[in-house]
């Protein structure tokens, strides 16, 4: 299809196509375009997809042996699905539905790994129906589960190496312990002739310390040598997820640590290395931009000192159930007004999220912000991770929807360069205002028709 051939479409299409902007991708603006319509008033995401471009070729250049298997469950909107699949990218799914998903988009099940060390058994019987081989497991249940509904499939072993200042431990949960446990299930494994190829970890989400991953490379190199004096031949490690998903951190160091790591446990090059980053492939590519629905002058009384302050409360069409749920895991967003009048003073404030709930609040603390008023915009940067895919609906409050945007660059790679091109007529060129016309209604308002 030609640009001018793009009139022709369907408003139905444009609100689900992605839009091209020939100059660099300017976030704020496009949030300004968006909500000039009078007629917006629901909350929606600006999704810059060239950031997410962006972000995988700095994943090659860091670490170019390490293959990257997205994890499903931190976004799993469409649109983010499609641009990892057309980049050629593997993906870690933790259930049915989401294999379901990936397989939909035309991706090959060997580009899967069925990441979840506790498998629902009819979960396990799609895997085999759909060929999606290669899955983990951390237990002598999970192995006999395998050995009898699917037998063939190729299993990874996952063992413990927590990162203990990570947001989210996961050793809690998942993995065994590499010395203690590890040989006892491999020796059930052997025994039940089941084919094991490797070892994975993952070291925890929002991991702070990178030289978790060269300890539990080192670890990983020990249940590879165990293996082998059982006759095992394993040929793959998986590194897991925990890579950060902050504009301002980035993937060189860990990607320093990790190669070093893999050089010196890991120098023969046939050992196949993957990895399952989540929050690092979409967090800054989202972008939440909610209008505030109420305003209330609050008088607050210090317990110590009985000064009283006015505080201003700030109540915006948005929650802590919605798409800034990973508040109730400490996650911090920091709202920021979208015009910002210079003449206007700083106001101490509060912004509280949309439902009846009072712990429904966004700021933690009291604030500074100039003063806004009803119909206003702020907007949310870094919402990509452990939002869309976690929120819910309570109170009635609808899923926003995602407009997507790509730079040219972005968009000629996507639909002309990658490994698996994405059709032209999923694009709509320049900056008309019908291409702005989101967060009405729409097939991607609400999350069970994403797909
Ligand atoms: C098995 C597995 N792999 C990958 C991830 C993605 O982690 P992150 O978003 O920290 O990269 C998770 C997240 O919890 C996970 O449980």
């Amino acid at each position: 299809m030609d640009l001018d051939g793009l009139d022709s479409q369907k408003q139905s299409e444009i609100d689900d196509a992605t839009q091209v902007i020939k100059s660099p991708i300017d976030v704020p603006s496009i949030l300004m375009e968006i909500t000039k319509n009078e007629e917006q008033d629901d909350p929606f995401y600006v999704c810059d997809i060239s950031d997410i471009i962006k972000r995988y070729e700095e994943w090659k250049a860091a670490m170019p042996r390490v293959a990257t298997y997205y994890a499903v469950k931190c976004n799993d909107s469409r649109i983010v699905l499609e641009v990892l699949a057309a980049l050629g990218i593997g993906f870690d799914c933790a259930s049915k539905e989401e294999i379901r998903k990936v397989l939909s988009l035309g991706v090959q099940p060997d580009r899967i790994i069925f990441a979840n060390p506790t498998k629902k058994i009819s979960h396990l019987k799609f895997a085999a129906e759909t060929a999606v081989t290669l899955m983990t497991f951390d237990s002598e249940v999970e192995l006999q589960k395998i050995k009898k509904v699917y037998p063939s499939a190729r299993l990874v072993i996952r063992i413990k190496y927590d990162d203990l200042s990570a947001r989210y431990v996961l050793g809690q949960k998942y993995g065994c312990d590499h010395v203690i446990e590890a040989p006892g299930l491999l020796r059930v494994a052997a025994s039940l002739g089941l084919n094991v190829v490797g070892v994975c970890f993952h070291i925890g989400s929002d991991s702070k310390d990178p030289l978790v991953f060269s300890k539990a490379i080192a670890a990983a190199r020990h249940v590879f040598d165990v293996a082998a004096n059982l006759g095992f031949k394993f040929k793959l490690l998986d590194i897991g997820g925990g890579y950060p998903g902050d504009k301002k951190k980035s993937i060189k160091e860990i990607g320093n640590i990790v190669n070093s790591a893999l050089e010196k446990y890991f120098p023969d090059l046939s050992v196949e290395v993957i990895s399952e980053p989540g929050r690092y492939y979409v967090n800054t590519a989202f972008t939440l931009a909610t209008s505030i629905n109420s305003v209330r002058e609050a008088v607050q009384t210090d317990p110590e000192t009985k000064d009283q302050t006015k505080v201003r409360m700030y109540y915006v069409d948005n929650s802590i159930y919605g798409a800034l749920i990973s508040i109730f895991c400490d996650e911090v967003y920091t709202p920021r007004p979208l015009e910002v009048d210079t003449t206007s003073p700083l106001r101490p404030s509060i912004v509280w999220g949309s439902t009846c709930d009072t712990c429904d609040k966004i700021t933690k603390d009291v604030v500074l912000l100039p003063e806004m008023n009803i119909s206003e915009w702020i907007f949310f940067e870094e919402a990509g991770a452990y939002t869309l895919s976690i929120s819910c609906e309570f109170n009635g409050f609808a899923t926003p929807k995602i407009h997507s945007v790509v730079d040219e660059e972005g968009w000629l790679k996507l639909t002309s360069q990658v490994p698996y091109p994405l059709s032209r007529d999923k694009f709509v060129i320049g900056n008309k205002p019908e291409y702005f016309r989101i967060g009405l209604t729409g097939p991607n308002k609400f999350k069970t028709n994403y797909f």
